[in-house]
């Protein structure tokens, strides 16, 4: 069996012992994310001198690896399991986990017994509701719960436990990364991983994880242990990098995802990268037919400008560049402004489409380029137009 996360041979402080599993093979989420490292579900067992609680369970698709785990420590009897968040990923093992546990409850925010009695017709009886700031008695352990919602989903809650400052986040400071060991081994490798997990998952959520942050404050915390990815044993590791993302500060850096048909976008964005470097401003380009979309996403988590380049296809962008404008949008990044550079056989409304699409993003939009057919000398004058607004900008910060 592929054990990975370093079961039972690693733990956390006294007697929390992580019984999650590594899926090392995964390579989609939500059947839209790219998981090009796995991932794994988090679980972790507290044994208090009183009570035993295990924090959130595994995604369905390995819940007898999950069970395994759990055998494995020879424990009969499971007082609680605390559903961090309803997600299935953490949630779908609960059904089997109460069935070989019959007398286990589930500690959940009302919001959370809702939804999981929704998607997993668990029973009323099922449940241990909890609110913001209530505690858990282990015995010699106490849990506090901490409510958070909308990281990512609005029922989610964070679990503390006092005497260790260890916080559980689930989703929250997660990432999509699967390894052998518990704790991080790369911080260039998890920084990375988490921030795309971040762009993916958090990113539209911003202003409330500020606030979240801002609270968390108040807390001290020696270990985050999330339900994805790597443990932070230097949990400062991970909230400096949120404190950054979550600010409002952006990076002057022109994202230009494109498609080109038949190499007049190509030509146009080649002269238009020429150009930005030419004028030492940081730009990067995005093939969509190629790109992984989630390192497009990544990027847009601090970057200020995007340009989208798109040939016209039956009146409007080519799809795989409405799609990346519409996942851009619902995404929310910091974006300051946008732009389209677009060829045209004979008309079309790519602009006006393009600009729907972009419409939450809350960025200026900078003069479009339009032209027809293959970019010829007016229209790479056009671009160096564009190049010339787009310095502008960043400059004044506008
Ligand atoms: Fe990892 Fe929102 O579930």
């Amino acid at each position: 069996m592929l054990r990975g996360r370093g079961f039972m041979s690693q733990k956390l402080p006294e007697n929390i012992i992580p019984v999650g599993v590594v899926d090392w093979d995964r390579r989609l989420f939500d059947e839209l994310i790219p998981l090009p490292e796995g991932t794994s579900y988090n679980s972790y067992l507290i044994e208090g001198s009183k009570k035993t609680v295990l924090i959130d369970t595994v995604d369905p698709s390995k819940v007898d690896e999950f069970l395994g785990n759990l055998r494995e420590t020879g424990l009969k009897h499971i007082d609680y399991v605390v559903a961090n968040h309803a997600e299935q990923d953490h949630s779908g093992s609960l059904p089997a986990l109460i069935e070989e546990y019959p007398d286990i409850k589930v500690v959940a925010s009302q919001k959370c017994k809702g939804i999981l009695s929704d998607l997993l017709h668990l029973r009323d009886d099922d449940f241990k509701v909890v609110q913001d700031a209530d505690t858990l008695s282990l015995g010699d352990r106490t849990l506090e719960f901490i409510e958070a919602p909308w990281v990512h989903w609005p029922e989610t809650i964070l679990t503390y436990v006092r005497e260790e400052g260890v916080l559980f986040s689930c989703d929250l400071f997660g990432s999509h990364l699967a390894q052998d060991g518990l704790y991080v081994e790369d911080e260039c490798r998890s920084a990375d991983a988490a921030k795309r997990y971040y762009a993916e998952i958090m990113m539209p959520f911003r202003g409330l994880i500020k606030k979240h942050m801002q609270r968390l404050k108040d807390y001290e915390i020696k270990v985050i242990a999330t339900s994805h990815g790597p443990i932070y044993d230097k949990p400062e590791f991970i909230l400096n990098l949120y404190e950054n993302w979550v600010s409002d500060d952006v990076e002057q850096h022109v994202l230009i995802p494109y498609v080109s048909m038949h190499g007049s976008i190509r030509e146009s964005v080649e002269y238009f990268m020429e150009r930005l470097a030419e004028e030492k401003v940081k730009a990067t380009p995005f093939n969509l037919t190629v790109t992984d979309i989630g390192r497009l996403a990544e990027a847009l988590v601090d970057a200020s400008t995007v340009v989208f380049a798109t040939p016209t296809v039956l009146f409007g962008p080519h799809p795989k560049v409405a799609y990346a404008a519409y996942l851009a949008n619902i995404l929310n990044p910091k974006t300051k402004y946008v732009s389209i550079i677009n060829s045209y056989g004979w008309g079309g409304q790519c602009v006006e489409i393009l600009g729907e699409f972009t419409k939450k993003l809350d960025a200026e939009l900078i003069d479009p380029v339009e032209f027809k057919g293959k970019p010829d000398k007016r229209d790479f004058m056009k671009i160096d137009k564009l190049v010339e607004n787009i310095i502008s900008k960043h400059k004044t910060g506008e």
